[in-house]
Parts: structure tokens; C-alpha cells; sequence
């Protein structure tokens, strides 16, 4: 792989628990790069887990220490959510199926879910965990899981160590570009991001609400303007688009 100023130290497990417990776990000194084959307790986010067969997909978990004041932290899923995103365009190049970050940073293919991004922090140790679907197309995936994978949105084969060279390259010019401005991944961010536009439902703590998002502060949050006019942020929880893409009320 190429050398980042981001990653000192990279290694390979075809069995772990997860990447992002063990790094969090040691804790890891920030530039190491863990990538598995397989996991077997491989974390979600909002507590759920991660599903993966072995030898279908990349998953790895990098830890950094960046230069973010707390208010900035929310950033870093967007940042790498941008990266995540410019990598999977670049590595189908020319072949551009319809790719885009459901907010804050599910990678989604047409309505279908290909890659997730979950950021843990430990005191001053950031762990970015990425999961890419990447050739599902002889995975017979649990019916609870909506997903798909590059190969099959592509149709042709995809390797994925050119994809995790592409990925580290792009983290590593957004996050230093994070560090300098962190408002500005915002708009780097947005024109990727498919919920703005959509009908989505909302849950925050104990709280439900439906409304339509309409864009993303440069703190990072998502704003939603509901159908009594009010404008709510979302700063955390999740979000689901409630109305397929090209409804006749997304347009408007
Ligand atoms: C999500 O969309 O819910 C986030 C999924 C993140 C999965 C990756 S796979 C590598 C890293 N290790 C983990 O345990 N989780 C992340």
C-alpha cells in the first residue's frame, strides 16, 4: 500500500473479533490499520452488528489522533464517509452505479445498503471501522439484511486492495483537510448525500418525528423541516428514509 501520513503500522487477521474493539482495546498507537478477513463480533452502529461472510468483503479500523476541538469530533463520519465514497466511485470508474451516503454515512447503493462507517473515541484515540460489501453475489445474506455489494451494483469484479489503497489515500487528504478546516468537508459532503431531499423518520433518545430533510449544518447535523414548518437538528440517532427515491412528494 501506498505510505500515508496516516497509517504507520498495517496488519491483516483472517479472524477477529472486531477491528474496532481490538484497537480501542490495546488501545492502538494512532496510524495502525487493522484489516480482518473475517469477524466474528464485528460492531454496528446504535449497538447492532455487523454481518459479513468471510472473503466477501473489507473491513479494517485505523486509529488516528487529530487536532479537532470537541465540537468538531461529529466531523470525522463525514469526512470519512466522503472519502469512503470518493474511493468506491474511483476503484467502479467507468462503471457508475447509483452510489450515495445516506446521512451520517451508510453507503447506499440505488435503496441498498453497501458499506458502513462506525467511529468509536477513547480520550484522544479516534477509531474509524469501515465495512464494504464487496462481492456478495454468492452470499445468501439473512433476510433482516437489506444489503448489497459493489460486484453485484457494478457487475464486474472488484479488488478490494485497491479499493482499501484508494480509501486510505482519500481518509488521509480529508482528515488532514479536517484538521485545517472542519467546517468545510460539509460541502465536499452534501452533493453525496441521498437523504437530503428525502421523507425521513427520526428517532432521537425516546423521540420520533417525520419530516423532510433539507440539509446539514456545518456542525455536521442533519436539519429536517417538519410538516407544522418547525426546523428540527438531528445531532445523533437514526434516520430512516421513509419514501422511495422519485416519489412524487420527494420533489417537491
Ligand atoms: C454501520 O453501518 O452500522 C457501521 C458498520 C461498521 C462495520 C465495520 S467492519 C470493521 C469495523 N469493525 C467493527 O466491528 N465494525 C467496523
Amino acid at each position: 500500500m501506498q505510505q500515508t501520513r496516516l497509517v504507520s503500522s498495517a496488519s491483516y487477521v483472517p479472524s477477529i473479533g472486531s477491528t474496532n474493539a481490538a484497537l480501542l482495546g490495546r488501545p492502538a498507537p494512532p496510524g495502525t490499520l487493522l484489516i480482518a478477513d473475517e469477524q466474528t463480533a464485528g460492531r454496528g452502529r446504535r449497538g447492532r452488528s455487523w454481518y459479513a461472510p468471510p472473503g466477501t468483503s473489507l473491513m479494517f479500523s485505523l486509529a488516528v489522533e487529530l487536532r479537532l476541538d470537541a465540537a468538531s469530533r461529529s466531523l470525522v463520519t463525514l469526512a470519512a464517509g466522503a472519502a469512503l465514497i470518493q474511493a468506491i466511485r474511483e476503484a467502479l470508474d467507468p462503471v457508475t452505479p447509483r452510489v450515495g451516503l445516506k446521512w451520517p454515512n451508510d453507503l447506499l447503493i440505488g435503496e441498498a445498503k453497501a458499506a458502513g462507517i462506525l467511529t468509536e473515541s477513547q480520550d484522544e484515540l479516534i477509531v474509524i471501522g469501515v465495512g464494504i460489501n464487496v462481492d456478495w453475489r454468492d452470499v445468501d445474506p439473512p433476510p433482516a439484511i437489506q444489503a448489497t455489494s459493489l460486484a453485484e451494483a457494478a457487475g464486474q469484479d472488484v479488488d478490494r486492495w485497491d479499493l482499501l489503497g484508494r480509501l486510505v489515500t482519500r481518509l488521509d487528504a480529508e482528515l488532514e483537510e479536517l484538521e485545517r478546516d472542519p467546517g468545510g468537508v460539509v460541502p465536499r459532503y452534501v452533493p453525496s448525500c441521498v437523504t437530503i431531499g428525502r421523507t425521513v423518520s427520526a428517532t432521537v433518545g425516546d423521540r420520533s418525528m417525520t419530516g423532510r430533510a433539507v440539509g446539514v449544518t456545518t456542525a455536521g447535523h442533519l436539519q429536517l423541516s417538519l410538516a407544522d414548518g418547525r426546523r428540527v437538528t438531528v445531532t445523533a440517532g437514526e434516520v430512516t428514509h421513509i419514501r422511495p427515491a422519485g416519489h412524487p412528494d420527494e420533489r417537491a
